[in-house]
């Protein structure tokens, strides 16, 4: 099967991702250069690549440098220069106890001595906490918006919430996915079985209900619901392919969307929802989380084919060895039309995984990846900066820099 036109995709990948014109964003924060671009010899995407901005990587360890640089006072809102912003420190406070409140609301609620320690393995406070960080950083930025200076408790559950529907997605996948390691440690499905596996990731789900039900705002119910009715269809859409390179990719995106970009928005969405903001502000909050999920996601499947395993605590091209074909290699399929016979048969024959990872490397795939994460961050930062200016606005664009940026 032929592969779609290098214009074509290009016009289908904006048309899907519903963007605005690519704005150049300038960061007074950011440390980055633009690189010189890098030679490109045939550019089978060229209407997507054109207005790449080609950013080096040195703000690689910008979490740890902006940790040991920041002079910044936690809880402390209102406009700062950008340079002294560290998204971490500044709501170190908030995040603190945040672990140890998940796990004693997971043990306090079983007599089930062994579904406290699977229940929490991923909750061990070694993850990223992004959606935490997010969620916490969007309602107070809402907050400071209309003229409030706390983190509101309800606001705070829908942290905790956030971080517990993931890790109850993570149990769930691992077993799906059997998976060997994560966080640099053994999967949980390799310390217990399965079975217990996926009642302990029931369980947490249900401890969250219980905790979102105590909010007692309906709007924020539903919202919430939505994510992990979204959650599960995200799965199902990824034990099914499509036949054509246009479905293909409006799949990939839909399911990217689903299975990543929803938990972000909505716990965005439903923060502001708490602060008693108007709909266009809720559909901004929600637009800036959809945004970053969507780039959290494309890095996580351009890492996939980039970093070391023990950069990223689990194995490498687990997307090709589970039979996933994620932005990178659909992207490569215009330079090598092979691809697509590969990606019909989930890379089942013996060397396929080899080979596509070898194509990948050769094509534009991975540039294109990340061009397409990099637009949605610009489109993150450029919601974010018509929040009222405050520390926590300019956190959510550092934010959106970051997730372009992670290395892991
Ligand atoms: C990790 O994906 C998995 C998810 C982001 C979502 C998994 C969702 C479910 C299993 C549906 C059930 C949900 C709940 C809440 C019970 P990945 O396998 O691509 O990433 P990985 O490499 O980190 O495993
Ligand atoms: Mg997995």
């Amino acid at each position: 099967m032929a592969c779609i036109g290098s214009s074509r995709l290009c016009a289908h990948v904006e048309k899907l991702c519903q963007y605005g014109h690519f704005t150049q964003l300038r960061r007074k924060v950011s440390t980055t250069t633009c690189a010189k671009s890098r030679p490109v010899d045939s550019r089978p995407s060229g209407a997507l690549l054109k207005h790449c901005q080609n950013k080096t990587n040195t703000q690689d360890s910008r979490i740890g440098l902006a940790r040991a640089t920041s002079t910044m006072q936690t809880q402390m809102p209102g406009p700062l220069p950008d340079y002294q912003i560290d998204p971490y420190r500044l709501i170190e406070d908030d995040l603190k106890d945040m672990f140890d409140d998940i796990r004693l609301e997971l043990i306090n609620n079983t007599t089930q001595e062994e579904l406290q320690p699977i229940s929490t393995y991923y909750l061990d406070g070694q993850g990223k906490a992004v959606r935490p960080m997010l969620t916490i950083l969007m309602a107070r930025a809402i907050n400071y918006h209309k003229g409030r200076n706390v983190l509101s408790h309800s606001q705070r559950q829908i942290a905790m919430i956030s971080e517990m529907i993931h890790a109850a997605s993570l149990l769930h996948d691992d077993v799906i996915d059997m998976s060997d390691f994560r966080r640099g440690k053994p999967s949980v499905n390799v310390v217990w079985s399965q079975k217990k596996v996926a009642m302990a990731g029931d369980y947490v789900l249900a401890t969250a209900c219980m905790m979102l039900s105590k909010i007692k705002n309906d709007e924020v119910t539903i919202t919430i619901s939505q994510i992990v009715t979204d959650l599960v269809q995200g799965e199902f859409m990824q034990l099914g392919s499509k036949e054509t390179e246009n479905e293909r990719f409006a799949h990939y995106l839909t399911k990217t969307y689903l299975k990543t970009a929803s938990l972000i928005a909505n716990c965005v969405k439903a923060v502001t929802i708490l602060s008693e903001a108007d709909d266009r502000m809720i559909e901004m909050a929600y637009q800036y989380g959809r945004n970053v999920g969507l780039a959290f996601q494309l890095v996580d499947d351009l890492l996939d084919f980039v970093a070391s395993s023990a950069a990223l605590g689990k194995p490498t091209a687990a997307d090709l060895k589970l039979g996933l074909a994620t932005a990178p290699v659909l992207f490569a399929c215009e330079r090598y039309p092979e691809l697509n016979a590969m990606i019909m048969r989930r890379f089942q024959e013996p060397g396929d995984v080899e080979k596509a990872f070898e194509l990948v490397h050769e094509s534009n795939g991975l540039e294109q990846t990340r061009f397409l994460a990099r637009k949605h961050c610009a489109e993150a930062s450029k919601i974010a900066q018509s929040f009222s200016k405050s520390a926590y606005q300019k956190a959510l664009i550092i934010m959106a820099d970051l997730v372009i940026n992670r290395m892991k």
